[in-house]
C-alpha cells in the first residue's frame, strides 16, 4: 500500500464511544443490530470513482452502531480523512500508518482504499480481510474492469470479495439490473442490495456529513441503502433486496 507522506494525529483522547447518544446519530434510524465479533472490512476496486469511500464511510457509521468501529484511509489523496475533517463522523477515522498501532482498540476496522492497486496491494487486500467489497458503478466499461479485478482476486485465491452494486440509477434505467445479471451469469457474489443513485451522497462528501444528515428528501432512503448491505455484511437482512 503506498504511505501517505503527512497525515492528521488521531486523537484517542477525544474519542467518544457513545455512538447512539452522538448527535449524528440522534433522529436517525439505526438498524437494529446485536453485537457481533470483530470483523476486517476492506472496500476495493480497480478503476476510480466506484464509490470506495463512499462505502466505506457509511458503512464504517453503520458498524460503529453495533460495536467501536475504526476508519483506515488507504488512500493518499486522503478523501476520507478529508471528508472526516470537515465536521467529524461519530467514529475514528486514521490513515494506515497508524492503523496497526491503533487497531487493537477497536471492534471493527473498515479500510478505504486507493483505485488501481499493484498486485502487492491485491495480495494484502485479499488476505487481509473477512469481506472485500468491490464496489461497481454499473456502466459498461466498469464491468470490464471490475472482471480484470475478480480474475486477479479469484487467481490470487482471495475469495472471500463481493460485489456491490453503487450509483445504480432509478427506474426506468435499467442498467442495474443488467448488470447484476451479467455478474450472477458470470458467477460472482453480488450484494442484493443496491446503492441508489442520489445527490445526497454528493451533498454529504461535500459538507462533511454522513448521508443521512443531509438535508434532501432522499437522504433516509441513501442511509437505509448501506444500513441494508451492513445487514447482509452482518448476516441479517434488514429490508429487501434490489429495488
Ligand atoms: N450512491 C451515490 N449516488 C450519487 N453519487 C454518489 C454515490 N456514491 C458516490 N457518489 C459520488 O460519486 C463520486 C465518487 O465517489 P467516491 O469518492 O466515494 O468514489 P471512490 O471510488 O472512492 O473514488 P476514488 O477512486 O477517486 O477514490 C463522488 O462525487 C461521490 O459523492
Ligand atoms: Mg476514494
Amino acid at each position: 500500500m503506498t504511505t501517505p507522506q503527512s497525515s492528521p494525529r488521531l486523537d484517542l483522547s477525544a474519542l467518544d464511544w457513545q455512538p447512539f447518544s452522538h448527535p449524528a446519530f440522534q433522529n436517525s434510524r439505526l438498524p437494529n443490530f446485536q453485537t457481533f465479533s470483530s470483523m476486517i472490512i476492506t472496500v476495493a476496486s480497480l478503476k476510480g470513482g466506484q464509490a470506495k469511500t463512499t462505502s466505506a464511510v457509511h458503512i464504517a457509521a453503520l458498524m460503529q452502531a453495533d460495536a467501536k468501529t475504526l476508519l483506515v484511509d488507504g488512500d493518499p489523496n486522503h478523501s476520507a480523512l478529508n471528508w472526516h475533517q470537515r465536521k467529524g463522523f461519530p467514529f475514528e477515522v486514521c490513515d494506515e500508518r497508524q492503523a496497526v498501532k491503533f487497531s487493537r482498540d477497536f471492534t471493527h476496522i473498515v479500510f478505504d482504499t486507493q483505485a488501481r492497486p499493484s498486485r502487492e496491494d491485491l495480495e494484502i487486500l485479499g488476505g487481509g480481510c473477512d469481506q472485500l467489497i468491490v464496489p461497481l458503478t454499473p456502466d459498461a466499461l466498469s464491468l470490464d474492469t471490475l472482471f480484470a479485478f475478480t480474475d486477479s482476486l479469484q487467481q490470487l485465491g482471495a475469495m472471500q470479495f463481493k460485489v456491490l452494486l453503487t450509483i445504480v440509477p432509478p427506474r426506468p434505467a435499467t442498467d442495474g439490473i443488467f448488470v447484476r445479471q451479467t455478474l450472477e451469469k458470470a458467477g460472482l457474489p453480488v450484494f442484493k442490495t443496491d446503492i441508489r443513485r442520489y445527490k445526497a451522497f454528493q451533498k454529504a462528501a461535500l459538507s462533511g456529513v454522513l448521508v443521512k444528515d443531509v438535508a434532501d428528501d432522499y437522504a433516509a432512503a441513501a442511509w437505509s441503502d448501506y444500513a441494508a448491505v451492513v445487514g447482509e455484511i452482518f448476516g441479517k437482512s434488514e429490508k429487501g433486496t434490489a429495488k
